[in-house]
Parts: C-alpha cells; structure tokens; sequence
C-alpha cells in the first residue's frame, strides 16, 4: 500500500476506462519517489484549489493543458520541456507510468507539470468551465468487445465535460489506432456542436503534427502494423 489511491474505485457514473491501477511491484527508488515527489506534485483535490488552474504551478504559466492517460508521459513530459510557459496536468491511474512522470519531475526538475494520479473524469468536472487551453486523449484503451464499449473513455458524456472546460479556440487532440473507435470518436466529439475538426485534408489526420510527439503505446502500434488516426478539434 504505497497510494493513498489504492484500492479505489471510480465513482459510480464512471464506468471503470482504464486496465490495471498497479503492475509489479514499485522497487525501492520508486517508492521514494511515490512518496516523497507525489505530494509535491500532486493535484489539489478540493474545488477551491482549482478555481484558477494557472496558479497551480511553481513557475508561472500562461496557459493549462491537460492529458488524460497519459501511459509512460512521453507525451506529457515533451510538452512539459518544449512549453516551459505552459502548466501540464496530467492523469493516469496506472502507477507505473506515474512513476515516470515523477522520475522526470524529479531528474529534470520540471516546475510546470501537476498529476493527478487517479481517474481524469472526476476531475473534469471540478475544474472550472473554461479554464483549460488544451486537452490530449492520447491513445485511449480501445476496449474492442462491443459489450464494453461503454467502458470507452471518448464518449458523447466526455466530449460534453471537455467542451466545458476549454476555453473557446481552445484545442482537443485525440489519437487512435483502432479504425472503429477512430469513427466512434469522430462521432461523439462532432455530436457536440462546440467542436470543430480541424482537417481540411486527410494528410491532417493521417498523420502526426510536428508538436505532437510519439508515444510508447503508438510506437507500438506502428510496429505491429496498424494504421494511427490523429484528431485535432477546436472549441468553437
Ligand atoms: C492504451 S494506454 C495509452 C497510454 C499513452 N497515452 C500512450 O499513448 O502510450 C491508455 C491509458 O489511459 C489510461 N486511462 C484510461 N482511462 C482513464 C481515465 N478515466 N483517466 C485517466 N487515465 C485513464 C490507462 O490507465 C492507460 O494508461
């Protein structure tokens, strides 16, 4: 029992979107970073502290992004190096990969990364309506049986909480690599009439921007041959 968070299950609106909370067991330099960076770092769990997600950071910061899910944190870490003047709140409750992210912190002494080390759905309905500047979903569990579809983090419910949160021209990034999801997802996110997708061609969605870094997960993917989807969409 090194989380507080162990144990814990969603709240009973959220259907369970994620797979394990814990793989082998965290060695001895993991569990000091779990205990001794977490809390440093860790997102403020009471609606107060949100109000204003920009002063949640020790540098100052102009804009928050938010990643949801974010694996291992390559995703997370890249843009936390390469926007020093942006916050990142990241959420995964899988606590190998939230290791990661603390190593990095730790190591690299990044000052604008926040984690929230759980579940991001609760937490997209305690930040405030437009106060986030941009979102990832990077690669969310595909969970392919059609009877836990509904366990599929992009959801009409999700894309609902996400228009809210961002600010209008604000950004929402969504990859996949599973063709059927990749139309689930198009249609739950344009069902909201605040998002626009961006592509004007399909080169657009085809392929990865610049300033979207590969993950571990799509790296995979590629490897084994499967096609990736690359969504951008705008809040209108
Ligand atoms: C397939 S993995 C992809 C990880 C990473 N984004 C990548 O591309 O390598 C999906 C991740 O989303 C996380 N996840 C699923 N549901 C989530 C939720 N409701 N809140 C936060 N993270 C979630 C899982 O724990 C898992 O690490």
């Amino acid at each position: 029992m090194h989380g507080e968070t162990q144990g814990r299950q969603p709240p009973d609106r959220d259907l369970r979107s994620y797979g394990r909370r814990r793989g082998r067991a965290l060695s001895a330099r993991q569990k000091e970073l779990w205990h001794r960076v977490l809390p440093q770092i860790a997102l403020p769990n009471d609606v107060g502290a949100l109000c204003q997600p920009t002063g949640l950071f020790a540098s100052p910061v102009k804009q928050v992004w938010l990643e949801i899910g974010f694996g291992g944190g390559e995703h997370l870490i890249w843009q936390a190096t390469h926007n020093p003047h942006v916050g990142l709140i990241g959420c995964e409750p899988f606590e190998d990969g939230v290791v990661k992210v603390l190593n990095a912190v730790d190591t690299d002494r990044l000052a604008n990364i926040k984690v929230h080390a759980d579940d991001g759905r609760p937490l997209l309905r305690m930040l405030p309506e437009a106060s986030i500047d941009r979102v990832f979903i990077l690669f969310p569990d595909p969970w392919p049986k059609k009877r836990h579809h509904k366990r599929r983090l992009v959801s009409e419910d999700t894309a609902a909480a996400l228009a809210r949160i961002l600010r209008t021209g604000g950004e929402l990034r969504v990859g996949t690599d599973i063709g059927a999801y990749a139309c689930a997802i198009l249609q739950a996110v344009l069902h909201n009439q605040r998002f626009a997708w961006m592509a004007a061609a399909p080169e657009d969605w085809r392929n990865r921007p610049p300033d979207w870094p590969p993950t571990r997960y799509e790296e995979k993917a590629l490897r084994e041959g499967r096609r990736c989807y690359y969504f951008r969409f705008r809040r209108a």
